[in-house]
C-alpha cells in the first residue's frame, strides 16, 4: 500500500469498553465505526472486536475496539480478554442512575482484571450517553456529577455523547486514541 509509506509509524490500540447493560456501547461502536444506529436493543454476548483506523499527526493508528456484554449472564469469556488493553471506555446512560452508581465497579473491576503495568496512570475515559433522549429532561445525572466523579479518579476525560444524534462520537474516540497513545 503505497500511501502507508507516508506515515512513520503504525500503531495497533486495543481499547475495551465497559458499562451497564443497555447503555449503548454497542450503538457508540456502530455509529463510530459504520455511522449507523438501530432502535433495537439487541444484547452483546460474550465480547467481540471492530476497527477503525485514524490518523494522528504522523502516525496511522489502527483502533481495536472491544465492545463487551453489560448483562452480567453473558460476561462468560472472563478477563482473558482485558489484557494488553491500551485504554478502557466507560460508559453510562445519564438517565439511568443505576449506570453512573455503577462506575466505581466497572472501574475496579476492570484493573482487577486487566492488571496493567501502572494502574495509576492507566488510560480511562468516561462517556455520558444518550443526551438526546427526552430533550434532557429525563435526565437524572447532571454534568456536574459526572465530571467531579472524573475529576476523582486523576481527572479522566469526559464526553457527553448520543450514539443516536451522533453527537460527540467522533470527538470521544479521538480522545481515546490520544491518550492510549501517549501512555505507550
Ligand atoms: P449490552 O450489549 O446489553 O451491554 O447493551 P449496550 O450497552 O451495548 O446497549 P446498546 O448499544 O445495545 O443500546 C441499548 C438500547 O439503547 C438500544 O435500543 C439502542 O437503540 C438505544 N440507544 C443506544 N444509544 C442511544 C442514544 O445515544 N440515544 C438513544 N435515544 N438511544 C440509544
Ligand atoms: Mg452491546
Amino acid at each position: 500500500n503505497a500511501s502507508s509509506s507516508t506515515f512513520r509509524r503504525r500503531t495497533l490500540l486495543k481499547v475495551i469498553v465497559l458499562g451497564d447493560s443497555g447503555v449503548g456501547k454497542t450503538s457508540l461502536m456502530n455509529q463510530y465505526v459504520y455511522n449507523r444506529f438501530t432502535q433495537q436493543y439487541k444484547a452483546t454476548i460474550g465480547a467481540d472486536f471492530v476497527t477503525r483506523e485514524l490518523q494522528i499527526d504522523d502516525k496511522l493508528v489502527t483502533l481495536q475496539i472491544w465492545d463487551t456484554a453489560g448483562q452480567e449472564r453473558f460476561q462468560s469469556l472472563g478477563a482473558a480478554f482485558y489484557r494488553g488493553a491500551d485504554c478502557c471506555v466507560m460508559v453510562y446512560d445519564v438517565n439511568v442512575s443505576k449506570s453512573f452508581e455503577s462506575l466505581n465497579n466497572w472501574h475496579a473491576e476492570f484493573l482487577k482484571q486487566a492488571d496493567p503495568a501502572d494502574s495509576d496512570t492507566f488510560p480511562f475515559i468516561l462517556l455520558g450517553n444518550k443526551v438526546d433522549v427526552d430533550g434532557g429532561h429525563s435526565r437524572v445525572v447532571s454534568e456536574k456529577r459526572a465530571r467531579e466523579w472524573c475529576a476523582s479518579k486523576r481527572n479522566l476525560p469526559y464526553f457527553e455523547t448520543s450514539a443516536k444524534e451522533n453527537i460527540n462520537v467522533e470527538e470521544a474516540f479521538l480522545c481515546v486514541a490520544q491518550i492510549a497513545l501517549s501512555s505507550d
